[in-house]
Parts: structure tokens; C-alpha cells; sequence
């Protein structure tokens, strides 16, 4: 008889990279140790799952956790219990803290925040500023390091890397994923002048215009073809770029974001004012339908929620002084979920999309998909769960959600993390066992 397991997951739907298939998943040392009939093995501890699908653990590829930085926004601790509670098991966090992570000393306070206080893995960005390009090689080799971080546009001080001669050393420097935020910093800096601060929000759109986007994205793409270092685009938000980006698949790979997906102005701006203040912004509806046309036919690598906190007194200051940027880390998966329940993916889709897609295009070790040997990260879903998003629900400190009141057909029921079950029923269960992520 085979050895027994320190978990077995009963009789749920397993969301296969060939398929859904129902079987049992049994868990030892942290890792899959077999899928199959496991009824005669003995368990010390099993999780139901018997008319619930168990997806690989989702990757929200794209948080920013604000820690270091002002704990009644968000801190490690608050956001990755956000990430259980919302059905993620890994998150990769953004560099743009208060202190930046620009060198080895601030990754290594930052990873060593991560012991007993996070509930989810988590992978590290690195930041890139002109001062750092040399040690940009080292630096992202270091334990943990998702990807280096790049904002070409909408970004202050030693975080923006905005000139070609600048991004080109950047990517001669090193090999393993770089992320953009690719909106232009001339153009947004030019047309900042066209509007003044009381301006209706949706005025955002027009600040951030599609030109913004585009145009960054063709100068990245420009650039990594010139050197050979592959761009990931974060947060694609035009129909132009996901065109654009069609013929450059050899060089550069897509991120979209769950609002992006979810959202349209005007009307967002008109029902949430400086709550639906992002960058790059939601767009009109025909960007919406784009990023849906490239979604089904094989455009995007990663679904993202950009969850990026800002206190209500941030929010709630006249755009353009608005603070930029929405909580969604939570509720990323709610709302994906109502999409599948529409019709609009698969779950096996968005399992490609949510977990195998990240892993692959950051190269995250034994994360992504259900199989042997593979860590024992699981999402368990009930996809005919009907619920409210409430803000009541929000774990991040800053308390609030553009998707509040958002009915939502299919809920997260469980999040397992290398083996520990850490969300059950909305319970966040015991102790933070979130370590670093291990890339190639
Ligand atoms: O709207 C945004 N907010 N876009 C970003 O790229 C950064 C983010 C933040 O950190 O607040």
C-alpha cells in the first residue's frame, strides 16, 4: 500500500492542463504525490471537495503590497490575507515601495519581511532606475526575483526609466524577464497641460490616451528587438497595442487586467469618480471587446489585478491629483469567475490565464499546474456560488473596492498553499506560511 499522505483533496473537479477531469489529489511534504483513486491511502487530514473545481494555485502576477511603506493603506500581512481570501496563492509583489526595492539590502529586508507574516507565496520585483542598470544582472538572480520592473511613464523620481538610451542598457543588462509599464512619460508629461485640477475623472482616459500607451509599447518593442531581450507588457489596455503586439509574439508577451476586462468609461468614472482612477486607464468599450477578442483567441499570457491600494483621502482628492490605482487583489477571482459563468472562458482557460501563464512567462518553479511533484497549491472554486462583493469583505486596510455591490456567479471555497490549507469557507486559517517564490 502506498505511503500515506499529510493531505488528500476528495473528489473534486481537477482543472488539467488536458482537461477537467474528477479524482483525488493527495499531498506530501508540501508537493502533489499523486492524483487518482486515493480512497484506500490514509490521510491525516482531507479536504472536501466533492461538486467544487480545484484549479492549480492562482498567480496574481501583478500586486503592489505597499510594504515597506504606510501600513493603514496595506502591509504584507493585510494583503496576502486579502490574496487567500480572494482564492490566490501566489502573488507577485511590485517594487514601487517606500524605500523602492533598487538594490540587494532593500530585497533582502523585503524577503525577510515575508517569514511568518505572509499568507501566500510571493515572488519579488526589482526596480530599475539609471543609477542601477550595472547591478541589474545580479540583482535579478537573487532568491525570489520575479522579473525587474520598468516604469517608462507614470512614475516619479528614481523609478522612472523613460529615455531609449536608458532602456537600452537596461536590457543588455541580464537575461531573465523584464515587466513594463510602457505608457510614454514625454507625451503624458506634454499633455498634462490640457487639463486642470477639478476636471471630471474621465478625463483620465483622455490624460492617458491610447497614443500614451501605444506609442510606449511600439518604443519597448522597438528596443527589445534591437537588443533580443524579451518585454513583458503589463496592463495592455488598447485594441491598437493587442494588434500590435500580434506580430511581435517572438519578443514580447501580454498581461491584461481584470478591469480592463470588467470595466468601460464613461461610465465607470460617472458610478465611482476617483474610485475609477487608474494608469492606463479604463478605456471606452471597444478597448473592453479587444482585450475579450485577444483573451479568446490566444493574444494573452496573464490576468492581473494591479491591486494597488491608495487610502480614501488619496482617492477622493480632484483629479488629477487623484491617487491612481485600484484595490483588486481579492477580487480578481470573483469577478473572473463571473466571466466564466457568462461564457466568456473556460475554466480550464482561466486556469492558463491565472496560474500556467504566469509561471511559464516568469519561469516560477513547480507552480502552475496540477501534477506530480508540482507544489501543492490548489484553488478550490464552487462555480455556482452567488454572492455580492461587499466592502465589509475587503481585508486591505484601505477598505474600499471598485467592484463593490458586483454580483458575482462563482466564489473561491479554498485556498491551499504548498499543502496548508490557508482559506477555507471565507476563514483564514492557520498560521502564515508564505515564503519566496524559486524561479530558473
Ligand atoms: O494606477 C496605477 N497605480 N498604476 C501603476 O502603474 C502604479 C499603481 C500604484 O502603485 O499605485
Amino acid at each position: 500500500m502506498m505511503d500515506g499522505f499529510d493531505l488528500v483533496l476528495r473528489g473534486g473537479w481537477l482543472v488539467l492542463p488536458w482537461g477537467i477531469e474528477q479524482a483525488d489529489v493527495g499531498v506530501r511534504a508540501g508537493r502533489i504525490a499523486a492524483m487518482g483513486d486515493l480512497g484506500q491511502v490514509p490521510a491525516a487530514a482531507t479536504l472536501e471537495c466533492r461538486n467544487l473545481h480545484v484549479l492549480p494555485g492562482l498567480i496574481d502576477p501583478h500586486v503592489h503590497l505597499r510594504d515597506p511603506g504606510d501600513p493603514a493603506v496595506e502591509t504584507i500581512p493585510d494583503g496576502t490575507r486579502a490574496a487567500v481570501l480572494g482564492g490566490i496563492a501566489t502573488v507577485f509583489d511590485m517594487p514601487n515601495t517606500a524605500e523602492p526595492i533598487t538594490d540587494t539590502a532593500r530585497l533582502d529586508r523585503k524577503r525577510a519581511g515575508l517569514a511568518g507574516r505572509a499568507w501566500c507565496d510571493v515572488g519579488l520585483y526589482v526596480a530599475a532606475t539609471k543609477a542601477n542598470i550595472p547591478g541589474l544582472a545580479a540583482l535579478e538572480q537573487q532568491p525570489g526575483v520575479c522579473a525587474i520592473k520598468v516604469f517608462t511613464g507614470s512614475a516619479r523620481g528614481e523609478m522612472l526609466v523613460e529615455d531609449d538610451a536608458s532602456l537600452e542598457a537596461l536590457m543588455r543588462s541580464g537575461r531573465r524577464r523584464v515587466c513594463y509599464h510602457a505608457e510614454d512619460h514625454f507625451r503624458l508629461t506634454e499633455r498634462r497641460a490640457l487639463f486642470e485640477v477639478g476636471d471630471p475623472p474621465a478625463r483620465h482616459m483622455d490624460w492617458h490616451d491610447v497614443e500614451c500607451a501605444f506609442l510606449g509599447t511600439r518604443r519597448v518593442v522597438a528596443l527589445a528587438r534591437a537588443t533580443g531581450r524579451p518585454a513583458h507588457i503589463v496592463h495592455v489596455s488598447t485594441a491598437e497595442e493587442l494588434d500590435y503586439l500580434a506580430e511581435h509574439r517572438d519578443i514580447a508577451s501580454v498581461e491584461v487586467l481584470v478591469n480592463h476586462l470588467s470595466q468601460v468609461g464613461p461610465e465607470a468614472y460617472e458610478k465611482l469618480g476617483g474610485y475609477a482612477v487608474m494608469s492606463p486607464p479604463i478605456r471606452e468599450r471597444r478597448h473592453l471587446d479587444a482585450a475579450w477578442a485577444a483573451v479568446r483567441d490566444g493574444r494573452v499570457d496573464c490576468i492581473g489585478s494591479d491591486h494597488a491600494p491608495h487610502s480614501r483621502a488619496a482617492k477622493e482628492r480632484p483629479w488629477p491629483e487623484t491617487a491612481s490605482g485600484l484595490t483588486g487583489v481579492q477580487t480578481l477571482l470573483p469577478v473572473m469567475l463571473d466571466h466564466v459563468a457568462a461564457g466568456k472562458l473556460s475554466l480550464t482557460h482561466l486556469a492558463e490565464l491565472m496560474s500556467a501563464g504566469p509561471a511559464r512567462v516568469y519561469w516560477a518553479l513547480r507552480k502552475g499546474r496540477l501534477a506530480v511533484g508540482y507544489d501543492a497549491d490548489f484553488t478550490v472554486v464552487d462555480t455556482r456560488h452567488r454572492r455580492t462583493i461587499e466592502e465589509s469583505w475587503i481585508a486591505s486596510p484601505c477598505g474600499w473596492t471598485p467592484f463593490a455591490g458586483h454580483r458575482c456567479t462563482g466564489w473561491p471555497k479554498a485556498t491551499v498553499v504548498r499543502g496548508n490549507v490557508v482559506m477555507r469557507e471565507d476563514e483564514v486559517l492557520g498560521t502564515p506560511v508564505g515564503a519566496a517564490v524559486a524561479f530558473r
